[in-house]
């Protein structure tokens, strides 16, 4: 599993090493783009939305949203990460720290439209996972939702399938969603999927 560092390192390469993956359509960035878009699509609906980005990365999503008019909090614990997208948003409001130990403490006096997780969470036990998004959900402003785009499978078949055609590039380090196992979480969990190993969770309290 990368730590802070080892994201410091991927951080310059970030952007054109996921595009490859997504582009030659093979696990685990299949469908990438697909879902940052359908994310945006739904975010822009709403004017000016309000949007914390957990583990925003180069700030590929964040960023558009930001150009979009959108304002853009983000917590990140990799200081390059930070100061790539930092570049790219200036006035957003960025925060260094590990969410496995929960959300930054400025990001905690705040509430949002939306809060968005795009390929970060699988570094969460679904125990961690378990204990953060409810804190998460406290988060959100009265019709608000979190969107979580992610290597994600409907059900832990699609999930086993997926692992035996991956062989050896299977990630055995990262935890990914099954929808049906978090259905008794979130009761009115929606997951629409978006390629053979990716796909859009939304997470209503
Ligand atoms: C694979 S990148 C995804 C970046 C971006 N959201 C995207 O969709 O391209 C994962 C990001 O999560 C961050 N991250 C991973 N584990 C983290 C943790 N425990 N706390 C804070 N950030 C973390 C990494 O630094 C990295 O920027």
């Amino acid at each position: 599993m990368l730590d802070n560092k080892g994201f410091d390192l991927w951080a310059d390469g970030y952007d054109a090493s996921v595009g490859l993956s997504d582009e030659e359509n093979i696990y685990p960035f299949a469908g990438y783009k697909r879902v940052l878009n359908g994310i945006f699509q739904r975010i822009v609906q709403k004017p000016n939305a309000v949007v914390l980005d957990i583990g925003f990365g180069t700030g590929v999503l964040t960023s558009k949203l930001y150009e979009h008019g959108c304002t853009v909090y983000g917590q990140d614990f990799s200081q390059k990460m930070i100061e790539l997208a930092s570049q790219k948003m200036p006035d957003a409001h960025l925060y260094q720290g590990d969410f496995s130990q929960g959300l930054a403490e400025p990001l905690t006096r705040q509430s949002y439209d939306f809060i968005v997780a795009t390929y970060s969470l699988h570094h969460l036990t679904d125990a961690q996972k378990n204990a953060f998004l409810p804190a998460l959900c406290k988060r959100l402003k009265a019709d608000g939702r979190i969107l979580i785009g992610d290597v994600a499978f409907a059900t832990r078949e699609e999930l086993n399938r997926c692992r035996l055609a991956a062989g050896d590039e299977w990630d055995d380090e990262e935890i990914y969603f099954v929808a049906d196992e978090w259905k008794y979480v979130f009761p009115a969990l929606q997951f629409e999927p978006v390629s053979s190993c990716a796909g859009i969770l939304t997470l209503t309290p």
